[in-house]
């Protein structure tokens, strides 16, 4: 077991052999300028130009455009959507490094209550889900039972994916997982329990619902879904697990437990729960649902992880056609090749499946198109080609299409075809292409700037006015060479400027901490000793560029402009307070 001392050397080493710039360049494209090297963000959507910034001498790295920045082990932990211990552990596996028992007696039992209360929300779900799944043999159940089964759902599905049933009643689980040993506040925590304002806990699940058991790819149940059976219900027809700490719904896949073993080369991404239960009954095992919310860039990530290929199956209606067109751009954005497969004859796979059989949904799933293609499918639906006019207003809507495609064979593949089904030129085609594309680029642009300074803004609390914008710089400036230069951090000490003249809490914290340091500044410790939100904010401090080497002399014009600041602020209270005298050897003081 490793003390403090010994931990944070280990943690120290595992930065040291993890070069950030080689790290990051497995993410990004890098371009080196000047001294430091430049990318687009990859932890942001970052398209124009590079806003992330990285320097090798400090090995810490800064992006203007999210805010994000400190060292390798922040970017992992931002990049792979890792906790701090897991994302020392990813880099000390990339350098491998077996990593030691971990931390203090203190930080281990932090982490281990930690992981006690997921371990317990685990528990508690999987005791939930024991009890919904005997509900449906016993009497109680008997209705949902009936439910699933005429919906053909066989037992072999039932067990294969746990389903249950809540039924109606305020207490029902609450008594049972009491009776288990588990405290109400704790059913509350894994989400299964609400809260009266006089204290008391009632069931979440508490109107009769057939459950369906949410399951991460560790094989954890993280949560539920739950569905009414009556279909007029005013309660909603699905209700799912609130947000809890193991519970994020946009950050997990129904069905990704079961089609992670898949070896189909592909997912099938659905809209429904239900849909996934008869695609895996029907023994194709490679389909998954979001969580009730539409597909995020998450999600795409975490499926990336199992498979390069996504094939969407959405509902027929519009809905879902308008819902499969936003998630294939959100999984092409992640670099998944996409095909999107179009129900015919049933409103969703489901119904699909119990009408035409598997065999048929295999043969849809062969004929899905690619996106592009389906895309400009969807559009020509909208035409009608036989009419010159329409002919060219086709071309014109299928070109802003391919304007936004970011692959230029495929851009010069579908402008070909195209082209050829409207008789345009391919070249003509291809110009307006070009043309649209430049427009929508600079809408893009302005859109990112305008976001970029919304986020700018937020972060430094809003516009300021010139004076205070003035001090704010100057802080900054001086913070960042007392950093870098021991002989500046002697001379503000000296000044009689104080941490707390800082005018912003960050940079008081800073100021104290460089106030404290003798010796040489170590970043790579000071760095570490702010917690993640704040990192991103101490790095853009540390890696403003001063275009200057003396920093000795670089340190001058803000430090007097914070001493200014600080006698005309006493030269005001004094004056305030009506003491004259002092304030008559203050001025006396500033002339010598
Ligand atoms: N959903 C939800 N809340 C609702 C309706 C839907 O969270 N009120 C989510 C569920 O995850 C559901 C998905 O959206 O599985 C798709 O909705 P729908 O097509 O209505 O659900 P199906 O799973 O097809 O359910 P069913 O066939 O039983 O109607
Ligand atoms: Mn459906």
């Amino acid at each position: 077991m490793a003390g403090e001392r010994e931990f944070q050397d280990f943690v120290d080493e595992v930065t040291q052999r993890n070069d950030i710039v080689e790290v990051i360049s497995e993410y990004a494209k890098l371009k080196r300028v000047g001294s430091r090297y430049a990318a687009l963000c990859p932890l942001h959507n970052d398209k124009k130009s590079p806003s992330l910034s990285i320097s090798p001498d400090k090995q810490l790295f800064h992006c203007f455009g999210c805010g994000a920045g400190g060292n390798v082990i922040h970017f992992i932990m931002a990049m792979e959507h890792l906790d701090f211990m897991d994302a020392l552990k990813y880099l000390a596996d990339r350098v491998h490094l077996p990593m030691p028992e971990r931390g203090s007696p203190s930080d281990r039992k932090a982490r281990e209550e930690k992981m006690d209360k997921k371990q317990r929300i685990y528990e508690i779900n999987a005791e939930a889900a024991r009890y919904f799944y005997r509900n449906l043999a016993d009497k109680q159940g008997r209705e949902a039972y009936q439910y699933l089964r005429e919906r053909g759902i066989t037992n072999a599905t039932i067990k294969m994916f746990g389903l249950g049933y809540a039924p109606e009643g305020w207490t029902n689980l609450l008594n049972h997982l009491k009776e288990k040993g588990y405290a109400e506040h704790e059913v509350f925590e894994a989400g299964l329990a609400k809260a009266r304002d006089n204290g008391t806990y009632y069931d979440a699940f508490y109107d009769g619902r057939v459950m369906f058991p949410i399951i991460n790819v560790q094989g954890n149940i993280i949560g539920f879904g739950g569905r009414i059976m009556k279909e007029n219900s005013n309660t909603g027809k699905y209700l799912n697990t609130p947000e809890t700490l193991v519970f994020k719904k946009k950050e997990n896949l129904f069905g990704l437990n079961l089609a992670k073993n898949s070896k189909a080369g592909r997912m099938l991404l659905m809209e429904g729960y239900m849909d996934v239960i008869a695609l895996h009954q029907a023994g194709i095992n490679n389909a998954v649902a979001s969580l009730g919310t539409a597909f995020t860039p998450e999600q795409a990530r975490l499926l990336k992880k199992y498979s390069p290929k996504a094939v969407l199956c959405y509902d027929a209606d519009e809905a879902g056609r308008k819902a499969a067109l936003r998630a294939g751009d959100i999984l092409t954005e992640q670099g998944i090749k996409t095909k999107v497969l179009t129900v015919e004859g049933a409103k969703d796979p489901d119904e699909f499946i119990k009408a035409k059989g598997p065999e048929m949904f295999q043969v849809l799933i062969e004929g899905a198109r690619p996106l592009t293609a389906y895309k400009i499918d969807a559009i020509k639906q909208n035409y009608d080609l036989n009419d010159t006019e329409q002919i060219l207003e086709f071309a014109e809507a299928a070109a802003a299409v391919l304007a936004e495609l970011s692959s230029g064979v495929e851009q010069e593949l579908y402008t070909k075809q195209v082209a050829k089904e409207t008789g345009v030129s391919p070249e003509t085609l291809q110009a307006q292409v070009q043309i649209l594309k430049r427009k929508q680029q600079q809408v893009k642009d302005r859109q990112q700037e305008r976001e970029e300074r919304r986020k700018f803004e937020e972060r430094t609390g809003g516009r300021r006015d010139l004076k205070s914008m003035g001090i704010r710089n100057a802080e900054r400036l001086l913070l960042s060479c007392m950093a870098e230069d021991g002989a500046v951090r002697k001379k503000v000490k000296s000044s009689g400027l104080l941490p707390e003249d800082f005018t912003e809490g960050l940079h008081r914290t800073l100021a104290e901490k460089l106030f404290q340091e003798d010796s040489n500044v170590e970043i790579q410790a000071l760095i570490q000793e702010f917690p993640q939100e704040e990192t991103g904010a101490v790095v853009a401090i540390l890696l403003d560029d001063k275009n200057t080497e003396d920093k000795k002399k670089a340190a001058e014009q803000p430090l007097s402009t914070l001493l200014d600041a600080k006698r005309q602020q006493r030269a005001e209270a004094l004056l305030e307070q009506g003491d004259l005298d002092a304030l008559d050897q203050m001025l006396k003081d500033k002339r010598r």
